[in-house]
């Protein structure tokens, strides 16, 4: 695990968008596994800044990590509005080649797997975004997830739904379940790129990256990666007790091998 520390939320996002536009400039087909929630919204801000600038998505292919089940895409907290108003609708990605599992499928079982069908077609993901959940989770793998999973439906704990509901109005509830990639689908990515910020995720922070490697905490499945670089603030890291090992090894966040 390459574990880069910056010092503000500002500047671990701008390390995130730079990591990711470095696999654009690389690969402009690439494949982009991409993530939701709070902590990506000013990733993809910074991306629109950079598509502004320049950077170019028309190549590239993605698949996010979830949907609710029963939210159709038009639904305002489904996970299809999140990302076009967030990211899709300001870049120039072809909106045919932007893929999320589809929440009011009627057969979500079916779905999750037609779902890891095409990412497999797609040649899989090249770059993996991540964010981490408060008890660990990755995508909507709650703990206990099965290491080796594959995309399927899971049921959210009431912990998940409780951080989600301000995404939601009074009249609609949280949805129970969700359509997620898998821990091994994300496994399977070629790069895996965590980005957590805020104390409130110190720590899962800590127990991903120097925990056992564990169904309770499935971001520690990272641990397995060849490939796996995790961005973190100064908050979102302070619970790691490697801490001063990690700013020797990377001083201010630099992303680069020691020899
Ligand atoms: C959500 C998403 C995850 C996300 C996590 C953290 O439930 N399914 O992909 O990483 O929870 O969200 P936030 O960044 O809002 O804390």
């Amino acid at each position: 695990m390459k574990v880069l520390i910056l010092a503000t939320p500002e500047a671990a996002v701008a390390k995130a968008a730079s990591l990711t536009a470095e696999t654009l400039r690389a690969k402009p087909r690439a494949v982009l596994g991409l993530a939701t929630g709070g902590t990506m919204l000013p990733l993809y801000a910074r991306l629109r800044a950079l598509h502004a600038a320049g950077l170019s998505f028309a190549g590239v292919t993605s698949f996010n990590l979830d949907e609710y089940v029963g939210l159709g895409p038009d639904h305002p907290a489904s996970y299809h509005v999140y990302m076009r108003s967030a990211l899709f609708e300001h870049i120039d990605i072809d909106p045919a080649r932007c893929h999320l599992p589809r929440g009011d499928a009627a057969d979500p079982q079916a779905e999750a797997q037609a779902y890891e069908a095409r990412i497999a077609a797609a040649g899989g993901i090249d770059l993996q975004l991540l964010g981490i959940g408060r008890n660990g989770h990755i995508g909507f793998n709650e703990p206990t997830s099965s290491l080796g999973s594959p995309t399927r439906v899971k049921t959210l704990t009431e912990s998940t739904r409780d951080a989600n509901r301000p995404y939601f109005t009074d009249a609609d509830t949280v949805p129970r379940f969700a359509i997620t990639m898998g821990v091994a689908t994300i496994l399977a990515a070629r790069h895996c790129l965590l980005l957590a910020t805020g104390a409130e995720k110190a720590e899962a922070v800590a127990a991903m990256i120097e925990g056992p490697l564990a169904a309770l905490c499935p971001a520690s499945a990272l641990q397995l990666h060849p490939r796996a670089t995790i961005v973190l603030d100064a908050a979102a890291a302070s619970a790691l007790q490697l801490q001063d090992y990690y700013h020797h090894v990377h001083p201010e966040g630099e992303d680069r091998d020691p020899v």
